[in-house]
């Protein structure tokens, strides 16, 4: 059984990862020859191998409210646009400072700090050119609106940005669990919500199921995070394409920093089995959730 699962979702997400890499070339076509120069910088960690999680979540999320795929591809690709420019700004030398991302030396090792900030600043940017213009997205304006307020606001200083902040100053704060607990929630937590809550809302899901799927979101993000803090500790560098033992050495406050690395393992299974959990009202379309969870609880990268 657990073989036959495996082997679903290793075909699902490979499917999934393909159309999103297509749909993403497509979109970042240069439409001009004249900013050859920021349109490499973006191209470069774009397509430098990231797994694509929160776009297949959100086409998941579509078939798990039995939606329209092609319909919520812009969405998805502008997801992870966003999700890119946080990781350019999350490696610069003023933040995480690292040298090694999805396999490849970081944004600004390549093409300088300045061109790194703009290529950031050219992904978020383009994220809502393309939630905006969406033709494709075949959702009256209401809903439209809807799909892009829940993204800004999981970006934005409710989430990720504000999250962020908080992560830079962990290191001032008395160490606490309540506020590791935030930190991941908008971090992390908060644009994976945005990214279900938007697939669920483009079906034209009624408000329990987008609720509830919610939901599901808020717990696969804490346990995203929480697997990414012990994969810091325990992880693969080759595997994973970026360096472990940065937050040791930047002193940050994570779960197996403040709890050790078995509670931090506990925490993330209780994490991923209230996920699975959020979803009981939902059919056999939320297969492909209910494994990413599974997956996200046994990550090797
Ligand atoms: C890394 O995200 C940053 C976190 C929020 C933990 P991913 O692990 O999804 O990175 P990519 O997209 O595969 O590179
Ligand atoms: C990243 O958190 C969260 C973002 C919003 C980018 P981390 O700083 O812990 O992620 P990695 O380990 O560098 O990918
Ligand atoms: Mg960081
Ligand atoms: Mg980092």
């Amino acid at each position: 059984m657990i073989e036959k699962d495996d082997k679903f979702l290793s075909a699902y997400m490979n499917d999934r990862r393909r159309i999103v890499e297509e749909a993403l070339l497509h979109y970042l076509k240069p439409q001009d020859n004249i900013s050859s120069e920021i349109h490499e910088a973006v191209h470069y960690s774009v397509f430098a191998g990231g797994k694509r999680v929160r776009p297949i979540l959100c086409l998941a999320a579509v078939d798990a409210t039995g939606g329209n795929l092609t319909q919520a591809m812009p969405v998805a690709c502008a997801l992870e646009l966003i999700h890119t420019y946080s990781l350019i700004h999350d490696d610069l030398p003023s933040m995480d400072n690292d040298d090694f991302r999805r396999g490849k030396p970081t944004n600004h090792k390549v093409f300088g700090e300045a061109l790194a900030i703009l290529a950031g600043d050219a992904l978020l940017t383009e994220a809502f050119v393309l939630l905006s213009r969406a033709e494709k997205i075949r959702l009256p304006a209401e809903g439209r609106l809807q799909v892009i307020q829940e993204i800004a606001y999981g970006a934005g200083i409710s989430g990720m940005v504000g999250g962020q902040a908080l992560d830079i100053l962990s290191g001032n704060l008395v160490p606490d669990e309540n506020i590791l607990t935030e930190i991941h929630r908008r971090k992390t937590a908060a644009l994976i919500v945005a990214s279900v809550k938007a697939g669920a809302i483009l079906s034209g899901a009624p408000k329990g199921k987008i609720d509830a799927i919610a939901d599901y979101g808020e717990n696969i993000g804490m346990a995203f995070q929480i697997s990414d803090d012990i994969l810091n500790v325990t992880g693969d560098r080759e595997l994973m394409g970026k360096e472990t033992g940065s937050d040791a050495v930047l002193g940050k406050l994570t779960y197996p920093s403040l709890l050790g690395l078995d509670v931090a393992k506990q925490k993330l299974n209780e994490y991923v089995e209230a996920a699975i959990d959020s979803l009981a009202g939902f059919d056999e379309r939320a297969r492909p959730l209910r494994l990413i969870a599974r997956y996200i609880g046994k990550r090797q990268a």
